[in-house]
């Protein structure tokens, strides 16, 4: 089992990481036994699997609950859980007690937040500090939809230079891994460049150090993809046909 020192030798040996997010038992066994090294649950599962607009509404127990299924079904994967909106950015302390929660709870390894201005980066120094390692999350980052939206980040030079910033002091801070979101793909090969620790893309172009996706999006069971998410099947679409078919035998007495 990739465990975070691990992770780090990829990196070096020029090694991709792999990652995907899971939200229950059933997909982190299959993603887990198809080889995927990091499952993220993610706090997207707001979106995908609960039916939230956002990932704002997402309480800090519900992404517990998640992550307990998919520990259940993960013998091999690094997991690391998304910290929710609020259970850290308050104080340092509140983060400790939430990350510490996920940790001591689910059997997680890891968890991620988001941003990489300076308070965030002394709560990500304090985490690892106490021996929670923290995965990093700048570029388009969800939990600031009402002022972000969801366009690419990194356009503008100051943009460009502020997010640059961030990713070497997360490193600094120990942070060990970091997820670049939907900025361009030049941005992304530099920040790459620079860091030491893994960087790992989301729509940043393929010159990252690994990639991850909502795995929702990559079967293809989401109605609104973003734009660099890839769909490698129509899940939707199978399953809708499964359900007629079985419709349809049940309507004509033959279930
Ligand atoms: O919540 C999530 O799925 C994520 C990935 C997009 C990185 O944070
Ligand atoms: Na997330």
């Amino acid at each position: 089992m990739p465990t975070v020192r691990q992770l780090l030798q990829y990196k070096p040996n020029g090694k991709q990481i792999v990652a995907l997010t899971a939200w229950d038992f059933a997909i982190a066994q299959i993603l887990d036994e198809a080889g995927v090294d990091l499952i993220l649950v993610g706090d997207s599962l707001a979106m995908v699997t609960l039916g939230y607009e956002n990932t704002l509404p997402l309480t800090l127990d519900e992404i517990i609950h998640h992550a307990k299924a998919v520990k259940r079904g993960v013998k091999h994967a690094l997991i690391v859980v998304d910290l929710p909106f609020l259970s850290y950015q308050t104080s340092t302390e509140v983060a400790i007690g939430s990350a510490g929660k996920i940790l001591k709870e689910t059997g997680a390894q890891a968890v991620k937040l988001e941003g990489g201005h300076p308070a965030m980066v002394a709560t990500v120094a304090r985490l690892v500090e106490i021996g929670i390692p923290v995965m990093g999350h700048i570029g388009l980052t969800p939990q600031s939809v009402h002022q972000l939206g969801y366009r690419q980040q990194g356009q503008s030079e100051t943009d460009r230079e502020r997010l640059i910033a961030s990713a070497v002091a997360l490193e600094a801070a120990g942070a060990f891994a970091i997820v670049l979101e939907h900025i361009p793909a030049d941005l992304a090969k530099s920040i790459s460049q620079k860091l030491s620790i893994p960087t790992i893309g989301i729509g940043a172009g393929a010159d990252c150090d690994g990639q991850v996706l909502v795995t929702a999006d990559l079967l293809g069971l989401t109605q609104r993809q973003p734009p660099f998410a890839k769909a490698y099947v129509n899940l939707r679409a199978t399953i809708a046909q499964a359900v007629q078919d079985y419709s349809a035998e049940v309507k004509e007495g033959r279930g």
